[in-house]
């Protein structure tokens, strides 16, 4: 670890970090979310692939990320976009082939671009081999322990072994032929891991070293905080499922308990037997104090931070979640993780530009309308807003598409909807495929030049505005302000540490960072003065030397 400890100026000052060493280059990093269904299509199936990636490498330099986190391209009987995995070491047919796989690594190293992929430990697909012989073999056998089979309850055990629910739905267990049980923390294709069974633990270990020794730099863990149950009798009775809404200490049934942290240790000893060390980031929903658990020097280096997908456009909101993380980051010694959008949530631009307070769910299913109305606000708040947290000391993960302003294509025909929550929750909650569908890349081309062939979620009309060529064509696009503001903060991030400066004006973010420069943010709705400085960058135009609404500039800290 490159990591020492410098004198804190500030109450937000954090560890400081060596920026050029390649053994930490994931504490600063900007980190590119793909979604690979909807990214670009090679072959004319309508399906995003990994050749597709390849044929964008141009575009990714462009952009000038650090490296690229893949999300599931693993084969998989796509009952949740991938996220139901059948075989952890090998690629989908419609993604491509391992081959395929090696020249994308090897042509992002080759433009210096790293490379995660998505492991998912807590569960597979009803499709995994070790599922079907699961169910082949039956109640008490070897095969059955990698699974969580249960009795059910009841003179004929035709009730589940306890009232937990699933993340979709209100059952967690869903029953076999044989009248055993099995748990799911999400949908019944996805059948939970045993975590307590020996080969599943050597499992995981061999699936990071064949993608390790592929060249990939680092992993991001899917629910990380699930994997280690209390499945001992009685079952403990839990009234949410989300550790979010009751902070734990460790002792919920299901989730954060302290002994998943020996399996990370574990996967931790494995990357750093490698040259550079291979890294990890934790998805794991758990209340803010308790991320340096999985966010440590001996455990998975990072754990995102999530906070920004909930917080409302406001200052103070803003101001909160940024001073808790970066005092997260201080107690852990690993710099925080940004994140305003991923696929699993409604895209910032259209957040943005929603009243304060907003249902969501009961937004998407009411929406029937195009995003026009809304767009100038969403689009300056979601300028704004990146500049915000490309200044933030810690590594930015960015979403595809998001640099082309995107918003959520909202009002998706729900005939055509791909995500399991919307059958799972019986047509209650519309899903998240208003964040997947698939990219423009030419305005004037079929299908946006995602592909010749059509992808079943269909890209709408407005997307033309946003395609890749109209806004290369634009000095003052998303996509432009996006390059400029990476570019920028290659050459401006510095150590980790931040200070806030105090402003007379409550709407108003100002800080600033080692090495001379400042970002002041104005959240409210008249324009503000500016900070005495030279300006480098800002999100939207400025006014006679003032800060304009929903507006962000960096400047340097002295005229
Ligand atoms: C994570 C993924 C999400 C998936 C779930 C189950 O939360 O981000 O897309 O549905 O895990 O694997
Ligand atoms: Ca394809």
């Amino acid at each position: 670890m490159s990591l020492s400890t410098v004198p804190n100026s500030t109450s937000e000052a954090g560890p400081q970090v060596d920026v050029e060493s390649s053994r930490a280059w994931w504490q600063q990093a900007v980190v590119y979310q793909i979604y690979p269904r909807s990214f670009a299509d090679s072959n004319a199936d309508g399906i995003g692939d990994l050749r597709g990636i390849v044929s964008r490498i141009d575009y990714l330099t462009k952009l000038g990320i650090d490296a690229v986190w893949l999300s599931p391209f693993y084969p998989s009987g796509w009952a949740d976009g991938g996220y139901d995995v059948a075989d952890y070491r090998n690629v989908d047919p419609r993604f491509g082939t391992l081959e395929d796989f090696d020249l994308l690594v090897q042509s992002l190293h080759a433009v210096g671009i790293r490379i995660m992929v998505d492991l998912v430990p807590n569960h597979s697909s009803r499709l995994h081999p070790w599922f079907v012989e699961a169910l082949a073999a039956g109640p008490g056998s070897p095969e059955r322990d990698r699974y969580i089979f249960r009795d059910g309850r009841g003179v004929d055990g035709s009730l589940p072994p306890n009232d937990w629910p699933s993340h979709w739905g209100p059952q967690g267990w869903t029953r076999v032929e044989d009248g055993q049980w099995y748990l799911h923390f999400f949908s019944p294709d996805q059948p939970d891991f045993n975590w307590d069974n020996a080969e599943v633990r050597q499992e995981f270990e061999h699936t990071i070293r064949f993608w390790a020794d592929r060249g990939v730099d680092g992993f991001r863990v899917d629910v990380a905080h699930g994997l280690v149950k209390d499945m001992s009798e009685p079952y403990q009775h839990f009234t949410s499922f989300s550790p979010l809404l009751t902070p734990t200490d460790g002792s919920h049934p299901l989730f954060d308990r302290d002994d998943v942290h020996e399996i990370y240790r574990g996967w931790r000893a494995i990357f750093e037997a490698y040259d550079p060390p291979r890294m990890a980031v934790a998805e794991a929903a758990v209340p803010a104090e308790r991320i340096p658990l999985y966010a440590s020097s001996d455990g998975l280096n990072q754990a995102f931070n999530f906070d920004l997908l909930f917080t409302e456009w406001s200052a103070a909101e803003f101001r909160t979640a940024i001073s808790t993380n970066l005092d997260i980051a201080s107690s852990s010694g690993s710099p925080s993780t940004w994140v305003l959008s991923n696929h699993d949530c409604v895209r910032h631009a259209s957040r943005y530009a929603l009243p304060p307070g907003t249902d969501r769910n009961a937004w998407l299913l009411a929406s029937g309308r195009e995003p026009s109305e809304d767009r100038s606000t969403g689009q300056s708040r979601a300028r704004a807003a990146i500049m915000l947290l490309l200044a933030l000391p810690g590594s930015a993960y960015l979403y595809q598409g998001e640099e082309l302003g995107l918003f959520e294509v909202a009002n998706l025909d729900v005939a055509t909807l791909l995500d399991p929550v919307w059958t799972r929750t019986l047509h209650t909650e519309k899903g998240r495929d208003g964040c997947r569908v698939p990219l423009p890349w030419r305005a004037a081309t079929d299908n946006f030049g995602f592909s010749a062939g059509a992808s079943p979620l269909h890209q709408p009309g407005w997307f033309a505005d946003f395609a890749v060529d109209a806004q290369e064509a634009d000095q003052s696009s998303t996509l432009a302000l996006y390059r400029a503001a990476i570019s920028l903060r290659k050459q401006l991030q510095g150590r980790d540490v931040l200070a806030w400066v105090d402003t007379a004006d409550e709407d108003v973010l100002h800080f600033t960072r080692p090495g001379g420069w400042q970002s002041i943010t104005n959240f409210g709705s008249s324009p503000v003065p500016l900070p005495v400085g030279k300006v480098l960058l800002s999100s939207g135009p400025l006014l006679d030397g003032l800060l304009p609404a929903d507006t962000t500039a960096w400047l340097t800290s002295t005229a």
